[in-house]
């Protein structure tokens, strides 16, 4: 079977492969053709075969002619596919080639009678063990250590190995879900959630606003839940629970705040569940439930802002969804400019301005990084991604220069200006996709037209196409950084000896300014002094390790070899984990080193990481 074949055959082929294009070709699903409108999911969890089992019912409208409906897969056995009515049909279907990146294009025949508007698919199916999008872990991988876990991470286009479906932004579904689990656990989705709900294995969920197949998700294990707010709580395994309680006790005035300056959230309850530390993301905008690493918790709530980037996506990005993954940007830069908004009115202008300078750091670091690649064109807000998978764009493109561009306009409209734009931008997109394209169009009539803006079409033309960062862009300071700098100097230039450095009051994003730029000559004796003065190597704050041992590998820190390895087999946030990785096998003695903790740590890691990992080491 071949797609291309499928759809030069078809009479509409121009108009169906002119508006596929809209997905840059990540999706499979013939989409101008069949709509999907309402999933109803019926899966037994079995942990012992580490599969989902049970069928799918998809609702679908015909928005064009067409007898071949095409839906995304990855690893899934598809046992049959039936078109529901009295008595139900069973349909010919067929798998096509398998993409390394894509998966496998599952191609159903309907039937020539079939000529209703709406009608309903049955797909009974099994996921696989290794399916890309699920981690299933034992208990020893829990917090608990006594009941088994497993959770989805469904973005960019890993729904498809749970579920087969239409797997592009460019659709919104609601969903309903009946799931079967061993009865000591709960589950729970992306759906409501009820929060009082007995443990008994058999759970029901309705989600009833349309939501990209992206946000969907599920998560089983030994949870419990805690009360934030009136509309926020967190699941989480008992031994967590509480200490996730107190470190997120702000969650319900970030919703009010993110309210006040961008209008009504619109998914009734927030809820967050913290993951095992197996998760590879920092966090993930699942619709009422926020999935979130463990690796937050740091005791000070000095990294919720990561909280108030997963839920200004309830805004930017599942409310206003980007139309594929070369316009992730619009989903990240602006949750990530939403984000620091929160941070402002929350912990104060001077916090806010730390995170954007250490963001425009990081920035500036993965910009010279690809262009020392000759990946240039990959520092465009709108990236060549074909042939690529999107998980790989998720660096600091798309956050941290799409946030630049937000405080562009920021700078040159206004803050009232902007957010009035952004409120309407908001409500005229609500529960649609955009892509920069018809973003591009919006701005043009929505915003450069009026009188008194002062942005040329030129300016966005250099922000959305340009590489690297724009001279056009405002850039962030902070004063207290800059204190931090003269702290720094002082010591590495050996004025001041570390124990008499001024660092009273420091916050967390102080420490990572100190050692994020600590020079690259910087000697392991030299790391010494500052273990002895701050105790580095013993740190809990996940960030600050993470900054440490980045440096201690560069400086060949012995000392800190125990932690590095401990760090590496207990914390799977890529993140965290995959630029040691990328700092230790410069050195000969590093490959080795490397590749033995690799060995230990690769059981932990969620599936997408472990084949990162496996491409990067392969060649050593
Ligand atoms: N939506 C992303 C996570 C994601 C991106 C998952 C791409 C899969 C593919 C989420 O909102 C996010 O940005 N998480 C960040 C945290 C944030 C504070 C920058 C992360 O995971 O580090
Ligand atoms: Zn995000």
């Amino acid at each position: 079977m071949s797609v291309i074949r499928h759809l030069a055959a078809s009479a509409i082929a121009l108009f169906a492969i002119d508006a596929q294009a809209l997905d840059m070709g990540h999706s499979y699903a013939n989409t101008t053709q069949f709509r999907t409108t309402h999933a109803a999911l019926d899966l037994t969890a079995d942990f012992d075969s580490k599969r989902l089992k049970g069928y799918v019912d998809l609702t679908f409208e015909r928005v064009a002619p067409g007898a071949e409906l095409i839906l995304d897969t990855r690893d899934l056995s598809i046992s049959s596919v039936h078109l529901q009515g009295s008595p139900p049909t069973a349909l010919p279907f067929k798998l096509g080639k398998t993409d390394a990146i894509l998966g496998t294009p599952l191609a159903i025949t309907l039937p020539a009678t079939l000529t209703a508007k709406s009608f309903i698919l049955r797909i009974d199916y099994e996921t696989s063990p290794g399916a890309s999008g699920l981690q299933w872990l034992t208990p020893a991988q829990t917090a608990g250590k006594k009941q088994p876990f497993l959770y989805s991470q469904s973005q960019a286009i890993h729904a498809r190995s749970w579920i087969p479906l239409q797997d592009t932004p460019q659709i919104r579904l609601t969903y309903s879900a009946h799931i079967r689990t061993p009865p000591q656990l709960l589950a729970v989705m992306s759906a409501g959630n009820d929060v009082d709900a007995k443990r008994d294995g058999d759970y029901s969920f309705d989600m009833p606003q349309a939501i990209p197949s992206y946000l969907f998700a599920l998560g089983i294990g030994d949870l419990v839940f805690r009360p934030l707010g009136p509309r926020t709580g967190v699941f989480a395994e008992p031994v967590t629970a509480d200490v996730a309680a107190r470190e997120f006790s702000d969650v319900e005035s970030m919703l009010t705040t993110c309210e006040k300056l961008f209008g009504p959230y619109r998914w009734g309850r927030y809820d967050m569940l913290i993951l095992p530390p197996s998760f590879m993301w920092g966090g993930m905008e699942n619709p009422r439930l926020t999935f979130v690493t463990p690796t937050v918790l740091a005791g000070d709530k000095s990294l919720v802002s990561l909280i108030a980037h997963e839920l200004a996506h309830s805004w930017s990005g599942n409310l206003v969804t980007n139309g594929n993954w070369e316009s992730a940007w619009l989903n990240e830069g602006f949750t990530t400019y939403l984000e620091r908004r929160i941070v402002e009115v929350l912990y104060g202008a001077d916090r806010r301005a730390m995170d954007d300078v250490l963001g425009l750091q990081s920035l500036r670091r993965e910009i010279a990084e690809l262009e020392s690649k000759g990946d240039g064109q990959l520092t465009r807000l709108t990236p060549d991604l074909r042939g690529r998978d999107p998980d790989d764009n998720f660096g600091e493109i798309p956050y941290e220069k799409g946030r630049l561009f937000a405080g562009f306009l920021e700078a040159r409209l206004g803050r009232e200006r902007l957010d009035k734009f952004l409120r309407g931008y908001f409500d005229h997109f609500a529960f649609h996709s955009v892509t920069t394209q018809e973003f591009d169009k919006y701005l043009e009539a929505n915003l450069l037209s009026q009188p008194g803006v002062d942005i040329s079409k030129a300016d966005i033309k250099e922000w959305l196409e340009g590489t690297g960062i724009p001279a056009i862009a405002v850039l962030p300071t902070s004063d207290a950084f800059d204190r931090v700098d003269v702290q720094r100097k002082a010591w590495f230039d050996g004025k001041t000896p570390a124990t008499q450095l001024q660092v009273k009051g420091w916050n967390t994003q102080q420490w990572l300014q100190f050692l994020d730029n600590l020079p690259a000559e910087t000697s392991a004796a030299r790391l010494g002094e500052l273990d002895a003065a701050f105790h580095f190597t013993a740190a809990t704050n996940s960030e600050i390790v993470h900054s440490w041992l980045k440096n201690a590998i560069r400086a060949g820190y012995a000392p800190a070899w125990p932690r590095l390895e401990q760090f590496l087999t207990s914390i799977g946030r890529r993140r965290l984990v995959r630029d040691l990785y990328d700092e230790l096998i410069k050195t000969p003695a590093g490959v080795v080193r490397a590749k033995a903790i690799y060995a230990k740590a690769r059981p932990l890691y969620q599936v997408p990481l472990a084949q990162q990992l496996d491409d990067l080491f392969k060649p050593l």
